[in-house]
């Protein structure tokens, strides 16, 4: 199969880590939400990436699931396989092998000075942290440079290592010749920005210090609105959008308005005269109204392997028709002899 742009559309690829079990609020707002517009504007490919995960130990019954359970809620939100290519990473070995060349022309310096890598590292003590996590970046590189995407969207922390993608494709293009597309990050500045319910200063993650302040999208549903009943706001009554001196009804507005369309002001004119209670009864119970059908999907899903595995099947052949192309040229501009087959 020969792989062939969708005419007039630029490419985008994203990946997300299979990780969590649950989406939470922060990542469908955040995160998928933005996948699934781009499927109209965009030859779009989005993978759960399964290799990342494991540079972290990973319990592997959990990891099977868990990446299971991600193809089965990216489809639940709206991702449609005949509009973009969704696969899973460890199926299209062109990743590794890719990824192979560009660790042979990063610097150890360079790779060094990976911020996330830092971060991750001095969590876990610098003893336990694996040459794997070291080297995540430069497979995310592989990740972006095989499909020769031109954008590639991300949240604000991933800059750094789209930065170290064009780097690499720069450095690659100009040793070896012409073979790679140099991506842009994505990041959209309006994109809902979904914080913590208990720390409303903090961003919504999966690592909340408290269980109350994160919505997970699979949690029972009257288990979610009860968090946001009980979302910490402030003394006055007043509900206005003001990130910094009412971190929590912004938080509740932003939510409110993501899941409704409603803009901020009309929102705010809206809830005129009514207390803090009023919204955050209101954002629950949109929140139930939105999530329910979604978990129903996703089960569905997931009560039909036979389905999902037929979808990652097709998302993976039509993955690596494109990687397998990018990574002949690769192996072709480095100097490799050709295997006859
Ligand atoms: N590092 C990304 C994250 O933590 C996940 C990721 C892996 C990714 N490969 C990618 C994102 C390629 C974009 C493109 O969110």
């Amino acid at each position: 199969m020969a792989s062939e742009r969708i005419p007039g559309r630029p490419r985008a690829l994203s990946g997300i880590q299979p990780t969590a079990g649950s989406f939470h609020l922060g990542n469908y707002l955040g995160a998928v939400r933005q996948y699934v517009a781009l499927q109209e504007t965009h030859d779009a490919f989005y993978m759960v990436v399964d290799l990342h995960a494991i540079t972290v130990p990973q319990d592997p019954a959990e990891l099977r699931a868990n990446t299971r359970l991600a193809v089965a809620q990216l489809l639940a939100a709206g991702l449609d396989p005949e509009r973009c290519t969704l696969f899973i990473q460890s199926h299209v070995p062109e990743h590794t092998q890719l990824g192979w060349l560009m660790n042979c022309i990063t610097g150890f310096g360079e790779a060094s000075r990976m911020t996330q890598f830092k971060d991750k590292s001095a969590k876990q003590g610098a003893d336990r942290a694996t040459v794997g996590l070291f080297t995540y970046p430069i497979l995310q590189v592989a990740d972006i440079l095989l499909y020769q995407a031109d954008a590639v969207p991300v949240g604000e922390d991933q800059r750094q290592h789209i930065e170290l993608t064009r780097d690499l494709a720069e450095r690659f293009n100009g040793r070896f010749g012409p073979t790679f597309t140099l991506p842009q990050a994505y990041i959209v500045r309006e994109v809902a920005k979904i914080h913590d319910l208990q720390d409303p200063t903090a961003k919504m993650s999966k690592s909340a210090a408290s269980a109350k302040g994160l919505v997970n999208l699979l949690d029972e549903p009257s288990v979610s609105a009860k968090k946001f009943r009980s979302a910490v706001t402030d003394t006055e009554t007043v509900v206005r959008f003001d990130e910094k001196d009412k971190p929590g009804v912004s938080n509740l507005l932003t939510i409110h308005s993501a899941l409704t369309g409603t803009g901020i002001a009309e929102l705010e004119e809206q809830y005129a005269g009514k207390g803090y209670g009023a919204l955050k009864t209101d954002v629950a119970e949109i929140f139930v109204a939105w999530v329910t059908p979604f978990r129903e999907r996703t089960q569905e899903y997931l009560g039909d392997p036979e389905t999902l595995d037929a979808v990652m099947a097709k998302g993976a052949e039509k993955a690596r028709a494109v990687a397998a192309e990018t990574l002949a040229a690769a192996y072709d501009r480095i100097g490799f002899v050709p295997a006859k087959h």
